[in-house]
């Protein structure tokens, strides 16, 4: 194992598979090098923070903006960069790609941009270059994946949202992949070949 663990971030459209890829990874073979999370949550101020957010969609899309960096400071300190530290690979189910993909895009909030980078930067000066996000981005038609999204039953208020708003999103993914590098996977496919792109993305991460 390397000496510090590599961060791995699964993003993408509701529906698109990455929240199954990861379960399936933390299943396989390669289990007890990783350490799972998700965002907004992870920790336990994260996962509180992740309560309040979603009890109250009536909130101002800039304070959410605020409360998604502020879960994910407290996610990256007490759990984050400790497994990191020791060596333990982490993989996380959505990271700051959701804030700039939803608040900036999805809820047209676009002037959040430049906030973004500051506080990205400010939040994270420690980022060595293997700490490093490393993301795979799981892109499919919002249409399918809402389809998909719906049948499993576990909805918040974003999926609610017209197909329009989902459509933003996808389009705040590209622009953040314009910034950072960000691996495309088609989520669009037969969902082991999906499993299979996953995991051999994940094993290049790793190599
Ligand atoms: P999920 O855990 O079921 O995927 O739900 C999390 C929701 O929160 C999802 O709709 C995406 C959204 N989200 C944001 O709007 N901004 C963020 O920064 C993050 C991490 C998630």
């Amino acid at each position: 194992m390397n000496e510090f663990g590599k961060f791995i971030v699964v993003c993408g459209t509701e529906g698109s598979g990455k929240t199954t890829a990861v379960k399936r990874l933390m299943s396989s073979d390669l289990k007890d090098s990783f350490v799972d999370s998700r965002e907004p949550g992870g920790s336990k101020g994260g996962e509180d923070i992740r309560k309040f957010i979603f009890a109250n969609p009536d909130l101002h899309t800039e304070a959410r903006f605020h409360l998604f960096w502020a879960a994910r400071k407290d996610h990256w300190n007490t759990l984050i960069l400790p497994a990191l530290k020791s060596g333990k690979h982490v993989i996380c189910d959505r990271f700051d790609c959701c804030t700039y993909a939803f608040q900036c895009y999805g809820e047209e909030h676009v002037h959040l941009q430049n906030i973004f980078r500051t506080i990205r930067e400010d939040m994270f000066p420690s980022w060595k270059v293997e700490w490093r996000p490393q993301y795979i981005h799981f892109d499919l038609p919002p249409l399918v994946g809402l389809g998909r999204k719906i049948a499993d039953g576990d909805r918040n208020f974003f999926d609610d949202e017209q197909l329009a708003f989902h459509e933003r999103v996808r389009r705040g993914y590209e622009e953040f992949g314009k910034l950072f590098p960000v691996k495309r996977l088609n989520a669009d496919q037969d969902p082991e070949m999906v499993w299979r792109d996953f995991r051999t993305n994940v094993e290049k991460i790793l190599v």
